[in-house]
């Protein structure tokens, strides 16, 4: 049933795709792409939109284009980067380039579904998979800053994924530079999987998720002492500052 937020959004998305029809056609040429086609057409937002397509070796791909050209690039950035850090949990981009307007990320595709509560109550041993793919993310100095289900693909092993608005931790020195997300959005990143606004400790998050699928209920026993640690753990980060990016001169009011 069409409700008056998805007529926006194809009215949004449909508007956005023509005003981009030249740029895709170059893409098309550039990366010698083909069967490109939309991808979750209907949940277009943050200026992006998703296309799947075939490499001319008939590999599936998946692109993420945006207009608010930063925000690719960071993930472009951060995502080989990882690649290059053999980072093995993250996709592989194959390809990035800014046009006029409008940029693109083109990513390996990956075949499988969105991390959900159920899926880690049917299986807590992906709660230890999770955890470490993200304490190494932070081992490389990254805060992910949207840690939540969606951004975990199960295929037969986890994937992390959704790099657009990763910042660097504040007492790690390395010499990235990233861009800083448009306020707007930093205003609602996270909901209330980030500590307070403007601040943002992935192990807070992660242990949000931790809560979300198992509540009140009983986790496997045989996975129980793992994933009491792994929360201990998360509470003990959570409130280190060490791992806590904070968009505001990296002090939580
Ligand atoms: N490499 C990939 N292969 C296949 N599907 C992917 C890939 N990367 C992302 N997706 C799918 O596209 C969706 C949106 O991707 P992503 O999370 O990177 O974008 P987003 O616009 O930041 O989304 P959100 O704000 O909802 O987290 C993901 O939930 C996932 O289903
Ligand atoms: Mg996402």
């Amino acid at each position: 049933m069409l409700n008056l937020s998805k007529i926006k959004c194809f009215k949004r998305s449909t508007s956005y795709l023509c005003s981009n029809v030249m740029n895709l056609i170059r893409l098309r040429c550039d990366s010698k792409l083909k069967k490109i086609r939309p991808f979750k057409f209907l949940t277009w937002h943050h200026g992006f939109m998703y296309f799947k397509a075939q490499s001319r070796d008939g590999e599936n791909v998946f692109i993420k284009v945006d207009t608010q050209i930063f925000c690719i690039e960071n993930e472009a950035h951060i995502c080989s980067l990882l690649n290059s850090k053999s980072f093995i949990s993250a996709p592989n981009v194959k390809f990035f380039k800014k046009y006029n307007g409008m940029s693109v990320v083109i990513f390996d595709y990956i075949d499988g579904e969105a991390l959900k509560s159920k899926s880690l109550r049917e299986k807590p041993e992906l709660v230890i998979d999770a955890f470490k793919i993200l304490k190494e993310f932070t081992r490389l100095g990254l805060c992910h800053r949207d840690i939540k289900f969606d951004n975990f693909i199960l295929t037969d092993k986890l994937i992390l994924i959704d790099f657009t608005y990763v910042e660097k931790l504040p007492l790690y020195n390395n010499d990235l530079i990233l861009a800083k997300a448009p306020d707007r959005i930093e205003k609602d990143l996270g909901f209330h999987l980030s500590v307070s606004p403007r601040a943002w400790n992935d192990y807070y998050s992660f242990n949000r998720m931790i809560d979300e699928a198992f509540g009140n209920s009983n986790v496997d026993c045989q996975y129980y002492h793992d994933i009491y640690q792994i929360k201990k753990e998360c509470n003990d980060r959570a409130n280190n500052q060490q791992y806590t990016f904070c968009s505001k001169g990296n002090v939580i009011n």
